[in-house]
């Protein structure tokens, strides 16, 4: 069987249907997570930074509050529309944002001096294709940063609702043994490290750090998880309305067990950092 990618506009209509979820429940942890990240290059005022498939800013907000000039580029016009949001009502003058095409960037080549993206590249189609893009508009001696999940079952919060969803439902999500959904393609730092020199990329270095995610409640897991990425709610779609119930009850005793009893809990996620110099 083969998988046609989707089309531009089925990736961008796929985003904005989850746009407001994902910027009440994924951003404000993101945000603190790439607030870390970003502690890795040196920005400040008169940094030119590009930030691709920024979603409603969880790497562009922490960059544009450091002072320098941020550009935020994604898909979807929703998130960008939140995105745009907060930045003003932080106040964030510096920062752009701006609905575009990370596989094709509507910029000329060296026009940055850092580009970043997390959990944006890694998804396209095209992932040598995206990387190309962020080199050609970074300029000679600039850094290009990518972060992207470790493997599934150390990313705990997806893994605890596929793991729910396969004890509810077998058969509903993908087996392990398939190749990997979208969001861990680069979860190996082998991959990831050849896959950034193959774009050219120099002194390529990739680091894994953990992310810890805190969740209050089965709800509060599951509204992140269903409007943090399209393909959660694809896998829900086809169960019953009991099943979904079912679902939520083992999640319910899965964080349980994980906090010794309360309803809520936090969760690690093993993330991979690569970056590379132009
Ligand atoms: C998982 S979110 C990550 C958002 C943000 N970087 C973060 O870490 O919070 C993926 C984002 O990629 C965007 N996206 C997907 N394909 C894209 C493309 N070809 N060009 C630009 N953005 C894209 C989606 O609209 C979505 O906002």
């Amino acid at each position: 069987m083969t998988t046609q990618a989707p089309t531009p506009s089925q990736v961008r209509d796929a985003w904005d249907a989850i746009a407001d979820g994902f910027d009440r429940y994924a951003t404000p942890q993101t945000m603190a997570f790439g607030e870390q990240v970003l502690s890795r290059l040196e920005l400040g005022p008169g940094v030119r930074v590009l930030d691709v498939a920024a979603g409603t800013g969880g790497l562009s907000i922490p960059a544009a509050r450091t002072g320098a000039d941020v550009v935020a580029v994604d898909i979807s016009p929703a998130m960008i529309e939140h995105l745009a949001a907060r930045g003003r009502t932080e106040g964030l003058t510096g920062l752009e944002a701006r609905v575009g095409d990370g596989e094709a960037l509507d910029f000329d080549d060296a026009t940055f001096d850092v580009a970043v993206s997390m959990n944006g590249v890694s998804l396209f189609p095209d992932i040598p294709g995206g990387l190309r893009e962020l080199v050609r508009v970074t300029r000679p001696g600039g850094q290009v940063l990518v972060v992207t999940f470790g493997p599934m079952h150390k990313a705990e919060f997806i893994a605890f609702f596929l793991g729910a969803m396969q004890a509810t439902v077998p058969g509903s999500v993908p087996p392990p043994t398939g190749p990997p959904m979208p969001p861990f393609r680069l979860a190996d730092p082998t991959t990831l490290r050849r896959t950034l020199q193959e774009a050219s990329l120099r002194d390529v270095r990739v680091e894994t750090t953990t992310w810890e995610t805190g969740f209050d409640s089965v709800d509060h897991l599951l509204d992140t998880v269903l409007t943090s990425n399209p393909i959660a709610g694809q896998l829900t779609a086809g169960l019953t309305h009991e099943q979904f119930g079912q679902v939520r009850q083992v999640l319910d005793g899965m964080l349980r067990e994980r906090s010794g009893g309360d309803p809520g809990a936090v969760l690690s996620c093993e993330m991979r950092i690569g970056q590379g110099t132009v």
